[in-house]
């Protein structure tokens, strides 16, 4: 069975008190539910202070960003190695928030895939459609798009190591989120793609979250959908109490 995991993605928020406290509750309530991974994003500033609160605990960290290259005269950036260093596990690639507000292009975010991998780091890899391309009926063929792009030349063995992250664009910090049913027929048509791309018995391994607005009250119903695999939280992880709500409601979701 795919162990559900369960995300926040802190985004450009908190200082280091907050973040510390908050990877403390956190690493608090991954302990005590272990039937999920628990996962945290924090700003780049603030992933040593993380880790450090981490530390002997169930709690794993990612990155929100990385560049595609392993060092070098880019200003502001950070590099895979740097990463790793650090002591994280994951990172974030291809948010809606880089494709759209920073411009970053599905090559370039195929090309940081490869790089995470190159560096020890597994990527969650962020897809999903805008409000105009669900209405121009054009889901499909974004996510297609997306999910084709992101796992070009990846190895069989590598592709099973991705997590994907299924967030529609109008979903994102909007306070609407994709209703359960319509979560499910896109995770499932992610699914049919890894099955064609790779086999089933891959389309099987790869763990699929949601992301998109997801609150303590709507997590149980969406964990509750077969191909939904766990959640890629924004707001709604930066309140250790409404946080650890979402992972027992999405353990709860799957029966655990
Ligand atoms: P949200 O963000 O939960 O605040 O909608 C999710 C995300 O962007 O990962």
């Amino acid at each position: 069975m795919r162990k559900p995991f369960l995300c926040g993605n802190w985004k450009m928020n908190t200082n280091r008190a907050g973040a510390v406290a908050l990877a403390a509750a956190t690493a608090k309530t991954a302990g005590r539910i272990q039937a999920v991974e628990v996962g945290v994003c924090p700003p780049a500033c603030y992933l040593e202070a993380v880790l450090a609160a981490a530390k002997g605990t169930a709690l794993v960290v990612g990155g929100q960003n990385m560049h595609t290259d392993v060092g070098g005269a880019f200003t502001g950036e950070i590099a895979g190695p740097m990463l790793k260093d650090l002591g994280c596990t994951y990172v974030i690639l291809g948010h809606s928030e880089r494709r759209h507000v920073f411009g970053e292009t599905d090559e370039f975010i195929s090309k940081k895939v490869h790089a995470a991998f190159q560096f020890g780091l597994r990527p969650i890899l962020c897809v999903g459609e805008k409000l105009e391309e669900r209405q121009a009926r054009e889901t499909e063929a974004v996510v297609r798009r997306h999910v084709t792009r992101g796992f070009a030349g990846l190895s069989k063995e590598q592709a099973g190591q991705v997590v994907i992250a299924y967030e529609p664009v109008w979903a994102i910090g909007t306070g609407l989120t994709a209703t359960p049913q319509q979560a499910q027929e896109v995770h499932a048509f992610i699914r049919a793609m890894l099955a064609l791309l790779y086999d089933a018995a891959l389309a099987q391994q790869v763990r699929i979250q949601y992301g998109g607005s997801v609150k303590p009250d709507n997590t149980r119903d969406l964990l509750a959908q077969p191909d939904i695999d766990g959640a890629l939280v924004g707001g709604a992880s930066l309140k250790a109490d409404g946080f650890a709500t979402i992972i027992a409601e999405g353990a709860k979701g799957k029966g655990l």
